[in-house]
């Protein structure tokens, strides 16, 4: 491991408010490895990258960057970047294998050891329930779009909440319900790749349900802990004041955004939205209470903001329409009627177009239209094909990248939206889901043969900004 150089600069031009938390973000499957170790069981994902196809080069979570061995190093490095919190997520399947039962002591042990690292170098833990790595008997068993998951995650959450809870005091319940239940059951371009767009609804419902029963289960337990869901907002843009183009986006913004917002804040589903998925039973899913419980209080919602879309709702050339996460398998949102059109922006490694101005729209929106909740980004990032060289990885795109957006958040801040932390994703280079080790997100370079860890120059940008509690006037 190498540590972060720290470079001198200028006064922070944009200082942030005290107490703010500084943070990265992980997930299990992306980071940890060890997948048959200490009794952990089978997720979704483990059954997904098997299947011929889906996954780029048929990689996988098996060992991925090892983390589950080098927590102690990790933390080091999370000391050494000056972070203040990390986000992380516990794998389901690891603590409790078959999804169902006692806990498997040998993989809360893990957490424990995770957590008191993170507390001893001062660092806030900040773990995530869901971070898509269902265990698979009970995808087996139906999945998500099955009522009873939701009970088994509440199950699961109280029982890590009673076994943490005493040292762990923020808890996000899920990690964006839109891509575990439409890229897992409508496009199924993730785990478990099923592609019913009827399921993939109630599968959202459920992953909503699940988190409102699971802040019931641990709330009970500790009272004084905090508690939210993580979801992933777009910024959305009609491709023209046309009617069509209008309605294009308020359809995707509907999916995208509403569709999650609207019942955790209101306490009901956009009624547009309804009416658009007609014809899909979604609401026999529903049942009485529901609502009340997925709009029970929380103490903070989590952003993960990545970019923005254009929509257009006129037929077009289909050469000029650009990929988006809404695939032709997703008839629910009227994709025959919608297409994501080139918003004329440079993009990241991804393909991601990169828009700050989102981000603060995002942000100001949220304080506008909904009640008041403290807000945490809990991811923001840009991901590259990139190499070390001569050491190093010179990621001023990344660079660029992040201080556009925590500009923007600092705006927000001084408009009065109540963000009160940033999480950037990800802290160490991992698995990428269907994109495999090919995409790069980390402050952190890691030789994926070796699992040597390398901060890029990102991670020392990073850790000045953190040091001098603002962004330094480097323009
Ligand atoms: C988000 C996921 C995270 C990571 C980033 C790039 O959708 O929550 O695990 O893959 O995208």
């Amino acid at each position: 491991m190498t540590s972060v150089q720290h470079s001198n600069s200028a006064s922070p031009v944009a200082a942030f408010p005290a107490g703010f938390r500084w943070g990265a973000a992980t997930a299990a499957y992306q980071i940890e490895g060890a997948a048959a170790e200490d009794g952990r069981g089978p997720s979704i994902w483990d059954t997904f990258c098997r299947t011929p196809g889906k996954v780029l080069n048929g990689e996988n979570g098996d060992v991925a960057v090892d983390h589950y061995h080098r927590f102690r190093d990790d933390v080091a490095l999370m000391a050494d970047l000056g972070l203040t919190a990390y986000r992380f997520s516990i794998s389901w399947p690891r603590v409790q294998p078959s999804g169902a039962g006692k806990l498997n002591q040998a993989g809360i042990d893990f957490y424990q050891r995770l957590v008191d690292a993170l507390l001893e170098a001062g660092i806030e833990p900040w773990p995530t329930l869901y971070h898509w790595d269902l265990p698979q008997e009970l995808e087996d068993a139906g999945g998500w779009p099955e009522r009873d998951t939701a009970y088994r995650f509440a199950d699961y959450a109280g029982q890590v909440g009673a076994a943490l809870g005493d040292r762990v005091r923020q808890w996000m319940t899920i990690n964006e319900p839109w891509c575990a239940a439409f890229l897992g059951y409508a496009s199924g371009e993730h785990a478990p790749g099923r592609r019913e767009p009827a399921a993939s609804l109630r599968a959202a419902h459920h992953l909503m349900l699940g988190h409102g029963l699971a802040v019931e289960a641990m709330r009970a337990r500790h009272p004084d802990n905090r508690f939210g869901a993580a979801v992933n907002l777009y910024a959305i843009s009609p491709a023209s004041q046309l009617e069509a183009d209008l309605d294009a986006a308020r359809r995707i913004d509907g999916m995208q955004n509403r569709f999650f917002l609207d019942p955790l804040l209101r306490g009901a589903y956009p009624a547009d939205v309804l009416t658009d998925l007609e014809g899909l039973d979604f609401d026999v899913a529903i049942k009485e209470g529901d609502l009340a419980t997925i709009n029970q209080p929380i103490d903070q919602l989590g952003i993960n903001y990545y970019s923005r879309f254009t929509v257009s709702g006129t037929p077009g050339d289909a050469t000029q329409a650009v990929s988006s996460p809404f695939s032709s398998h997703s008839p629910w949102v009227g994709s025959d009627r919608v297409r994501f059109v080139d918003g004329g922006r440079p993009v990241t490694g991804m393909g991601w177009e990169i828009d700050e101005s989102g981000l603060h729209e995002v942000l100001t929106r949220l304080h506008r239209e909904y009640p008041p909740v403290s807000l945490y980004i809990t991811e923001n990032g840009a991901g590259y094909d990139e190499a070390l060289t001569d050491g190093t990885v010179n990621d001023g795109e990344r660079i660029a990248y992040l201080d556009a957006h925590l500009r923007a958040c600092h705006t927000a801040i001084a408009e009065g939206v109540p963000l009160q932390g940033y999480f950037t994703w990800s802290l160490l280079d991992n698995f990428e889901w269907a994109w495999g080790y090919s995409k790069r997100f980390g402050l952190v370079h890691v030789d994926y043969a070796t699992q040597r860890r390398v901060p890029k120059d990102s991670a020392r940008w990073y850790a000045a900004v953190i040091r001098q509690g603002g962004l330094p006037d480097h323009r």
